[in-house]
Formats: structure tokens, C-alpha cells, sequence
């Protein structure tokens, strides 16, 4: 069937795991995920840097942006549009959701 998009929550982490403007890498359905909780809202975008493979995760977070430990690319949380060189490609953000007391992720609606 064309034209139809389901949606497959898989539960990423905890809600407690989050902690404000602290990155958190999980795996979900083996998809590196990076998720963020910040400004009051819940973020996921792909756990890896479009320049090269580091995790985002690692990176710190500051107003909406997630800046690459490497070389300091930063990324919009929002949208992972990439703010700045080196890194040139957006990254992949994914639909993220609070259930309960769990983080709910979709890793197949990029
Ligand atoms: S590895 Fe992320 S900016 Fe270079």
C-alpha cells in the first residue's frame, strides 16, 4: 500500500535518564540515537556526526544546537540542519515521544 506511513515507537530509555542539556546515546532497532532534553522539549537525532564517525552524543548542547566534540560543527536539534563547517550534510533527526515513564523513538520515520 502506497501512501501510508506507520509509525513503530520503540522504547529508547527512561524518561529519569534524561538529564537537562546532557546528550544520551542509545541504541534503538540498531540505530545509533542521540537524545536530548532541552528547553523544556525532547529531541532525537542520528548519534553520529555527518563529517565524520563520532558520536553527537558526546557533544555539548546549547540553545536548540548540539556542537560536534571533533571539529565543532553544530547541528539544529530541531531540524539537523547543520549550522557550520567542516561538516556539510544535515544530520538524521527521528519522531520522539514521552510515554509514561518511557522515551518512545522512532528510527524509521527519519
Ligand atoms: S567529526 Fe564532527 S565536525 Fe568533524
Amino acid at each position: 500500500m502506497t501512501g501510508v506511513s506507520v509509525v513503530t515507537w520503540t522504547r529508547a530509555c527512561a524518561t529519569a535518564d534524561l538529564v537537562e542539556n546532557r546528550p544520551l546515546g542509545v541504541v534503538v532497532d540498531e540505530v545509533a540515537v542521540c537524545l536530548v532534553r532541552t528547553g523544556g522539549e525532547l529531541f532525537a537525532v542520528h548519534d553520529e556526526c555527518t563529517h565524520e564517525a563520532v558520536p553527537l552524543s558526546e557533544g555539548e548542547v546549547d540553545d536548540g544546537v548540539i556542537e560536534c566534540w571533533r571539529h565543532g560543527s553544530c547541528f539544529d536539534l530541531r531540524t539537523g540542519a547543520v549550522l557550520n563547517l567542516p561538516a556539510i550534510r544535515p544530520v538524521a533527526v527521528y519522531p520522539v515521544r514521552e510515554a509514561a515513564d518511557d522515551v518512545l523513538v522512532d528510527v524509521h520515520h527519519a
